[in-house]
C-alpha cells in the first residue's frame, strides 16, 4: 500500500488530544494542504481560521456546553457528558472552515476538511472533523465568537477540524462494502 493509502486507511477521527501546541511548521504543512484542496471552478469558496489560542478553545468549549444544557432536549449534552463533557476534547488547535455559501461550498469545505485530517495523520498527529463548533456559534455569544474568528464579510460557520497530538487512539472504522455497487 502507497503512503496516501495508508494514510486514508489508518486515519481516524481522534476524540482525546494531548494539548501539546502545534508547532509553526505543522501548521504550515496542515493548512498547505488545505488551501491545495480542489474547488468547483477553483473558486475556493472558503476562509480558514486557524484557532491556536486554547484559551479560546476552552471558552468556545464551556460556551457549547452552556448552549447545549439549555436546549430543550438535553440528550446531546448528556451524551457529550457521558463522553467526558468535552466537546473538543482538549486538543490545542482548531481550524474553522467558514464560506460564502455559494454553490458547492459544502462539498469545497468538506474535501479540505479532509486534507486537513490526511496532512494531520501523516505527521503524526490525531484530528477529527468538527460539526458541533457551531453549537457555541449558535448561542448568545455566537456573532461575538465569530468575530473573534475573523470571518470575512458574508461568510458563515461551515465545519471545523481539531487537531492534537494523540492521547488515545481509535480503531480505524470497518469498511462496509455493502455501500458499494460495481456495474460492469
Ligand atoms: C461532517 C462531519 C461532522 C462531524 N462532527 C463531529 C463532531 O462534532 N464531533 C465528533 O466527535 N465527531 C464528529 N465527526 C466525526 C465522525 O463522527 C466520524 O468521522 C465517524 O464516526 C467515523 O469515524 P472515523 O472518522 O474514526 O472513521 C464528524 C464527521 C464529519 C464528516
Amino acid at each position: 500500500m502507497n503512503e496516501i493509502l495508508k494514510a486514508i486507511a489508518q486515519r481516524f477521527s481522534c476524540r482525546d488530544f494531548d494539548e501539546t501546541a502545534l508547532t509553526d511548521a505543522q501548521i504550515k504543512a496542515i493548512t498547505d494542504a488545505a488551501l491545495a484542496a480542489p474547488s468547483a471552478r477553483n473558486i475556493q469558496p472558503w476562509h480558514i481560521t486557524i484557532i491556536t489560542d486554547k484559551k479560546l478553545i476552552d471558552e468556545l468549549d464551556a460556551e457549547g456546553m452552556n448552549v447545549l444544557s439549555a436546549a430543550e432536549d438535553k440528550s446531546v449534552y448528556e451524551r457529550v457528558r457521558a463522553r467526558g463533557g468535552k466537546l473538543f476534547y482538549n486538543s490545542p488547535c482548531a481550524i474553522v472552515v467558514s464560506s460564502d455559501g455559494s454553490n458547492y461550498a459544502d462539498i469545497d469545505s468538506g474535501i479540505l476538511s479532509q486534507n486537513v485530517t490526511l496532512a494531520a495523520h501523516s505527521l503524526g498527529l490525531g484530528s477529527v472533523i468538527c460539526g458541533m463548533m457551531e453549537i457555541p456559534l449558535s448561542g448568545p455569544y455566537g456573532n461575538e465568537y465569530k468575530k473573534r474568528m475573523q470571518f470575512p464579510d458574508g461568510y458563515d460557520f461551515v465545519i471545523a477540524i481539531l487537531i492534537g497530538g494523540v492521547k488515545t487512539a481509535k480503531e480505524p472504522h470497518k469498511l462496509d462494502t455493502g455501500k458499494l455497487t460495481f456495474v460492469k
